[in-house]
């Protein structure tokens, strides 16, 4: 029972590999072609938006941002009990659209930095505290099980029940991180923009009225919410917005490390169990494929992407390149055992492959080729870890990103 169950491509025939020997051999482009002169003002001057264009016309479409960024109201402090701090809610508006930021601060003389993450579940999902009411957005039941019945996954407006409060508590240690000196800044995904193409559809016809839809993709309108999260964190005093971490796991980790090569404010990029159309590699043939995802969530990716299902040699990048666009800013990428549908051993390949970029700024970055065993974190500027375990975002995980997050975010005097 190691392998993740695949998805309703399934039922179309596909069969996903997970026999290393059928993987196929990786011929990767190259972030910096071979023969550069000067390599790392090439990669400054003209490659890194050459490669961010690229991402952009063939992966994940147009930057969509957020152009008004509003505080609607900012709640009480709530203190901590099991740590010195508190947490607050702070209302924003995105152009019009309500979303519901979630912060937990450390109480601090000087202002501290903060991990942003969107949450699957709701706010109200990430903890028990019944002070926040049940979101009333549309509900993925295939990841809350909220109302369980994935027939109606795309069609029906599924909320939230009650039930549904502190589902997901158990993947935001915010005691800990709170008491290591971070902060928290989390949101629900589905306040942004709702989880399934027709919401998305609705949603861009709305907001970039005249343009095509396949131009956009809900992985790029995620990455302009949290975009416009650290708009808004600039605004606080209390926040060290030089220091702003971002965080999320698997489809929200492939959102993290877009917003990452996206904007530069994110200075330390964390991408969970990202597998396909995140961290791993198209090319690997293991797990999920190019050719599933972009069918099973045909509006994560820009249309153009799922035009490469068939012929993946021809994408002009791959995710390894997404993770240069990142350098030298610390990333972390992180994998489970019993998610091989994440395709881990893609994963480290790519993190491997982003040392050509990396190296042009550091010598600080893991020596090894060879993907760890389970419990033997790699850290530098590039990490990596494989765990035991699913496809989950658990106390572990945040003790590597915080152990990392306190060498970057706190200690050195520049990131
Ligand atoms: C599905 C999908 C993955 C994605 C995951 C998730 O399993 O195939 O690509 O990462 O959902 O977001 O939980």
């Amino acid at each position: 029972a190691v392998f993740t169950a695949p998805s309703a491509f399934a039922a179309e025939g596909f069969k996903p590999n997970y026999d290393e020997s059928k993987t196929g051999s990786l011929s990767l482009p190259q972030a910096i072609p071979a023969g550069t002169k000067d390599a790392r003002l090439a990669w400054e001057t003209t490659r890194r938006s050459e490669i961010l264009n690229l991402f952009h016309d063939n992966v994940y479409g147009k930057t969509f941002t957020f152009k008004q960024v509003k505080v609607i109201k900012t709640s009480a402090k709530h203190p901590l009990t099991l740590s010195k701090g508190y947490w607050q809610t702070v209302d924003l508006s995105l152009d019009g659209r309500p979303a519901q930021l979630l912060m937990y601060m450390p109480d601090s003389a000087k202002p501290v930095p903060v991990f942003v993450g969107y949450n699957f579940c709701g706010n109200h999902g990430v903890t028990f505290d019944p002070a926040l009411p049940v979101s009333t957005q549309w509900a993925n039941p295939l990841v809350c099980g909220s109302k369980v019945d994935p027939t109606q996954v795309t069609t029906l407006h599924n909320t939230f029940t009650p039930a549904s409060r502190g589902v997901r508590a158990y993947r935001w240690p915010f005691d800990d991180i709170v008491s290591q000196g971070f902060g928290v800044a989390t949101l629900y995904y589905g306040d942004v923009v709702a989880d399934n193409p027709a919401d998305f559809q609705r949603f861009i016809q709305t907001s970039r009225p005249g343009e095509a839809v396949g131009d956009y993709s809900a992985i790029g309108v995620w990455a302009g919410g949290l975009s416009a999260v650290a708009d808004y964190l600039q605004t606080r005093k209390d926040v060290d917005s030089d220091r702003l971490a971002v965080i999320g796991h698997s489809r929200l980790g492939k959102t993290a490390l877009w917003a990452g090569a996206n904007d530069l404010r994110f200075r330390y990029v964390i991408a969970n169990n990202a597998g396909e159309g995140g961290a791993a590699l198209a090319r690997r043939n293991y797990g999920e494929t190019l050719a599933s995802i972009t069918t099973d969530f045909p509006h994560w990716f820009s249309a153009k992407y799922a035009s490469y299902a068939n012929n993946i040699d021809a994408l002009p990048v791959d995710q390894h390149m997404l993770i240069d666009l990142i350098a030298p800013r610390p990333v972390y990428v992180a994998s489970a055992k019993e998610d091989q549908w994440s395709d881990p051993k893609g994963e480290f390949l790519s993190v491997v492959a982003a040392k050509s970029v990396y190296q042009l700024y550091t010598d600080d970055i893991f020596t090894t080729d060879q993907q760890p065993k389970t419990g033997q974190p790699l850290h530098s500027r590039l990490n990596y870890h494989y765990r035991e375990g699913v496809h989950d975002l658990f106390h572990y995980d945040w003790q590597q990103y915080l152990d990392v997050g306190k060498k970057y975010l706190q200690e050195e005097t520049s990131v």
